[in-house]
């Protein structure tokens, strides 16, 4: 069975001694068998990248799709690989709402040109849901990612579900990951599919026994070490062979 990932964005939370506590914590119990990757805010990914376990692997939070240059504020793909992300957040719900769609299909190819392993999010908002039109904004959403023949993660994160503390139910993460792998297919793009939105220890042992699903990308349990390592734990065990 594939090695499921597990993954913490950590958005705009934690300083720097909180950081150092929560991966010190982290250090101590990592398992070869689940893929970890941490995705904490710009400021701490130097840090983290010095005292973090080689075991658990670094990610950002978002990147800007040119190589270098005069773009004040922004972060280039290849200045994240410098500083030790293999992978990165392009298009998660609470930044494609605001800065709209255009922008992905540039940062997807920069991120590959940089060697990195995007965490495409894509998702339906509650009023999308509730208008039947979940199955045609996932496709739209997809269809950024034509022709790119690079390593993916696509994590399906209902935004009706982010922060909200209520996953979507197993049978509708199966239904919609089928969906989404079956799109994938048709586009001839390998990817690993995660789950995301109000992922926690409670629930991880339900979305981790379906094995359609390739792991999570927690928020707001990965910013404590209890239930995020309760969360890796659940997954390897679930997925042992
Ligand atoms: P929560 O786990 O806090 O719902 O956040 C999910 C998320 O947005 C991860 O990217």
């Amino acid at each position: 069975m594939r090695k499921p990932i597990v993954a913490a964005n950590w958005k705009m939370n934690l300083t720097k001694k909180s950081a150092e506590d929560l991966i010190a914590k982290l250090n101590e119990f990592v398992y070869e068998d689940v893929e970890v990757i941490i995705m904490p805010p710009f400021t701490l990914l130097d840090m983290a990248a010095s005292i973090a376990d080689n075991r658990i692997k670094l990610g950002a939070q978002n990147c800007y799709y040119k190589k270098s240059g005069a773009f004040t504020g922004e972060i280039s793909p290849d200045m994240l690989v410098d500083i030790g992300c293999k992978y990165v957040i392009v298009g998660h719900s609470e930044r494609r709402h605001i800065f709209g769609n255009d922008l992905l299909r540039k940062k997807l190819a920069a991120s590959k040109r940089a060697g990195l392993i995007p965490v495409y999010c894509i998702g339906e908002t509650l009023d999308e849901k509730r208008k039947g039109k979940k199955e045609s904004v996932l496709s739209e959403q997809l269809n950024i990612i034509d022709n790119l023949s690079m390593s993916l993660i696509v994590a399906y994160e209902p935004v009706w579900a982010i922060g909200t503390g209520v996953a979507a139910e197993v049978v509708t993460i199966r239904e919609t990951i089928k969906l989404i792998r079956q799109k994938l297919r048709e586009k001839g793009v390998k990817a690993s599919v995660l789950y995301g939105g109000s992922v926690k220890p409670d629930n991880a042992k339900e979305i981790a026994s379906e094995t359609l699903i390739d792991g999570a990308l927690v928020g707001g349990s990965g910013l404590n070490a209890s239930s995020f390592l309760q969360i890796i734990d659940i997954f390897k065990e679930v997925r042992k062979c």
